[in-house]
C-alpha cells in the first residue's frame, strides 16, 4: 500500500493490481518491437555472417549494461554476465570482438533505486526468452552446429526463473514507474547500438564484469524496498506461457 500526502492528509493508495512483470511488458511492448526490428534489419540469422553480426551487436550493447549492473546491483539482482559467452561464440566463428558501445548510464537516486535496478535486470534476464526462441529457430533451420553458448545460456534462464516471484507480484505505482523508466532506458540503449551513427571506436577491453554467475538471486534483498515484496495472492505464471508478443520471433 503506497501513501500519497495531500497537505495534512495521508491517502492510502492501493498497489497496482497487475503484477510488475505485466506492467513492464505492457509499457515496453512497443520499444521491444522497435528493438526487434532494428536487430533484424542490422543482423539476422540466415548465414553465419549474419549470426556473427547479431552476436557482435549483442556484445557491444550488453557489455556496458553488465558493467553498470556490476557496479550498482545488489547481490541477487545482478544477472550472470553473458558477454563472455558471446565472445566464446564469436571466437568459434573466428570473428573478433566488436567495438564496445558507449557506457550505459542511469540515475537511480531516490527511494526506488532497487526497483530501477530490477527494471534493468528484467530486460537482460527477460531477453533469455527471446534467445531461446531464436535458438529453436536456428535448430529448425538446420543450424544446430552454430555456436550457441549465448543463446542457450542455462545460467541466465536459471536467474530468470529465480527472479520471477519478485516481479510477478503487485507493486506500488511508484516502484512500477521507476522499474519501467529503467527498463525503457535499457531498451533505448540497445536500440541506439543496433542503429549506430556511422563510425565506431574499437575497444577490445577484456575485463569481464565480476558479477558472480553462481550467486542465486536473493529476492529478499530486492524486497527490502517493500514495494517489491511478493504478495501471497500474486499471479504466478507458468514459464514460457506468457509471451511478450505473439508474433513469430524470427
Ligand atoms: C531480434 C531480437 C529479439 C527477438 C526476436 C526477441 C524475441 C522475444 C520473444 C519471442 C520473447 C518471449 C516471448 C514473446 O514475447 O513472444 C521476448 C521477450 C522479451 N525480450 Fe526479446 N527478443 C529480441 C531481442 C531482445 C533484446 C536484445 C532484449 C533486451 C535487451 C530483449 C528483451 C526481452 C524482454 C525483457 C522480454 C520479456 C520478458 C517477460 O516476459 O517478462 N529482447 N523477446
Amino acid at each position: 500500500m503506497a501513501q500519497l500526502r495531500r497537505g495534512a492528509l495521508v491517502i492510502e493508495q492501493p498497489s497496482d493490481s497487475r503484477n510488475l512483470r505485466a506492467i513492464l511488458r505492457e509499457a515496453t511492448a512497443h520499444t521491444h518491437d522497435q528493438l526487434d526490428e532494428a536487430m533484424r534489419a542490422a543482423t539476422g540469422w540466415t548465414t553465419t555472417a549474419h549470426y556473427a553480426a547479431f552476436l557482435s551487436l549483442q556484445h557491444a550493447a550488453r557489455r556496458p549494461v553488465e558493467d553498470w549492473l556490476d557496479a550498482h546491483a545488489p547481490e541477487g539482482l545482478c544477472p550472470p554476465p553473458q558477454s563472455p559467452l558471446i565472445a566464446t561464440d564469436l571466437a568459434a566463428l573466428r570473428v573478433e570482438l566488436p567495438a564496445k558501445a558507449s557506457n550505459f548510464e542511469l540515475n537511480i537516486a531516490g527511494p526506488h533505486a532497487k526497483a530501477s535496478i530490477l527494471g534493468v535486470a528484467w530486460v537482460l534476464a527477460g531477453s533469455s526468452l527471446g534467445n531461446r526462441a531464436i535458438l529453436h529457430e536456428l535448430r529448425r533451420n538446420g543450424h544446430e552446429d552454430w555456436p550457441s553458448a549465448f543463446l542457450g545460456d542455462d545460467a541466465m534462464l536459471a536467474f530468470w526463473n529465480a527472479m520471477r516471484p519478485g516481479i510477478e507480484a503487485p507493486t506500488s505505482a511508484e516502484a512500477a514507474n521507476a522499474a519501467t523508466e529503467a527498463a525503457q532506458a535499457t531498451f533505448a540503449h540497445f536500440i541506439a547500438v543496433a542503429k549506430p551513427p556511422s563510425g565506431t571506436n574499437p575497444d577490445q577491453d577484456s575485463d569481464v564484469p565480476t558479477c558472480d554467475p553462481e550467486t542465486p538471486p536473493i529476492l529478499d534483498d530486492a524486497a527490502t524496498d517493500d514495494t517489491l515484496i511478493p504478495s501471497e495472492d500474486s499471479e504466478s505464471r507458468q514459464a514460457g506461457a506468457t509471451p511478450k508478443t505473439t508474433k513469430e520471433p524470427v
